[in-house]
């Protein structure tokens, strides 16, 4: 298929005596005998000339950004994003959108770029064309800049990021002089834009070499600049039989227990982050008391900052809330504790369960088996009581006011809840006739009057 989408494409340019490559991450992709997902092409053509070349091919054809040189297309069913040979790509602080300057040869576009393995490019004869060594460090597992690494970053912070982020991906080595740079321009990560930096994180927390690419961010002091909240967890001391002694130490392992899942990764990643305001020491114990709901807030200000979307904002921090909820579970709970709990934990129960069973991170073996044991008993009880999840009231609000000849207000709610939990304890049916429901609410409604007359 591959071959076809190419064929096609370096024919159409070669007509029109335009240049065409395939260059960077499709290359570096290819070379590691991984799934191509992008195609991206680099040519001669300015970008009009590259929509009229596409045109006229009948080659259906859309405008991704003219203005940074890029036409997307979709040749056989598959998109491709052709740009023109750009000479320099500068972001301005805190905007998303880079001034370009469109260059003359692919050597100069090569050079731009943000690292050696992503100047590769491939000819339409088939060759690889490989002018700053991209082949070697690739072999050799390493990232590096193909220029002045102090000016790259210049050019665009976000590079930054991205070092670490293809160092997750792909658990390549951080070369020397890159990195000293690294840590010298980190400061400027506070000129790029929250989204692409929310973007970039998201990625490389999805990487499977995570734990090394966050613990050098860490030490290059380049989290600071983002998610300074991190910083304190570094040497946080946790004298705990369940836990890491070091807080920032545990978090990486929770982060590498973790399904690779957006939601749960940033999760694991701030689960902590209210610790270090919260810490007492008691009988020679240390306590961290209340640290999940200080470490809510905090991570919903934080999420808030990168410009999460609301809902994930939502998702994230409510994990993190109640990250010690399921830890504390014992055979003793009721029935009626497990249904609140479920309850309680509404459609981020399964997450929130996961989230619990990565945070076990002790160094004593018992220890973590009889706590994966205590969970293993919880998940069971809830499946057994499963129809509780999806519960609906079983009296609306409408049903009430009808019923009781009420008005909206207060009440009403206190009604529809007094009848919910007791079919969550148990105590009502689940699924009955409604006269049932109306019968407790009478019941309840005649409590609470009753209560207010004396
Ligand atoms: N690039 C760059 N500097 C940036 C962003 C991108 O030099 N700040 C160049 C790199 O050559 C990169 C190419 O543009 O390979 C495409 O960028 P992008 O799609 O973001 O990265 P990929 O390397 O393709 O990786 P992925 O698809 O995994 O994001």
């Amino acid at each position: 298929m591959e071959k076809s989408v190419f064929k096609k494409i370096y024919e159409i340019f070669k007509k029109e005596k335009g240049e065409i490559f395939l260059v960077g991450g499709s290359v570096r992709d290819m070379l590691m005998n991984k799934e191509l997902t992008d195609f991206d092409f680099a040519t001669s053509l300015p970008p009009q000339k590259t929509r009229e070349t596409l045109n006229k091919n009948k080659i259906k054809n859309f405008p991704v950004g003219i203005a940074f040189g890029t036409v997307g297309a979709i040749i056989d069913g598959k998109e491709v994003h052709i740009t023109t040979y750009r000479k320099k790509e500068t972001y301005r602080p805190r905007n998303r959108k880079p001034a370009v300057e469109f260059g003359e040869t692919l050597k100069e576009d090569l050079k731009r770029r943000d690292f050696t393995i992503n100047t590769l490019a491939i000819s339409p004869d088939g060759k690889i064309i490989d002018m700053y060594n991209g082949a070697k460090d690739l072999s050799e597992k390493l990232i590096l800049t193909p220029s002045n690494p102090d000016e790259s970053f210049e050019d665009d912070p976000l590079r930054i990021l991205r070092a670490f982020r293809f160092q997750s991906q792909l658990g390549f080595k951080i070369e020397n002089t890159t990195y000293k740079a690294i840590e010298k321009n980190a400061f400027r990560l506070m000129y790029i834009s929250e989204e692409r930096i929310q973007a970039e994180m998201t990625k490389l927390l999805l990487g499977d070499f995570v734990v090394k690419a966050l613990a050098e961010m860490m030490n290059a002091k380049v989290l600071n600049f983002f998610i300074p909240e991190l910083y304190p967890l570094k040497n946080l001391h946790q004298e705990s039989e369940q836990h890491h002694k070091d807080v920032w130490l545990h978090t990486l392992k929770v982060v590498e227990n973790t399904p690779k899942d957006a939601t749960l990764r940033w999760a694991t990643l701030l689960h902590d982050i209210g610790k270090p305001y919260v810490k007492a020491e008691e009988k020679d114990q240390i306590h961290f008391y209340r640290h999940e709901e200080l470490g809510a807030k905090m991570a919903y200000s934080i999420l808030s900052r990168l410009k999460f979307p609301k809902e994930l904002k939502e998702d994230i921090s409510f994990l993190i809330s109640k990250h010690m909820r399921a830890n504390l579970y014992t055979p003793e709970w009721t029935d009626s504790a497990v249904r609140r709990f479920i309850k309680e934990m509404g459609a981020r129960l399964d997450k929130v369960l996961i989230l619990s069973r990565c945070d076990i991170t002790s160094y004593r073996k018992e220890k973590v088996r009889e706590k994966i044991k205590m969970l293993d008993e919880l998940s069971e009880r809830i499946n057994s009581l499963n129809s509780i999840k999806g519960l609906k009231y079983p009296l609306s609000g409408n049903d009430i006011m009808e019923y009781f000849n009420l008005p909206p207000g207060r009440l009403i709610g206190k009604i529809k809840e007094f009848v919910m939990n007791e079919v969550i304890e148990g105590r009502l049916p689940q699924e009955t006739k409604k006269e049932i429901y109306f019968e407790a609410a009478s019941t309840f409604l005649r409590s609470i009057t009753k209560k207010s007359k004396n």
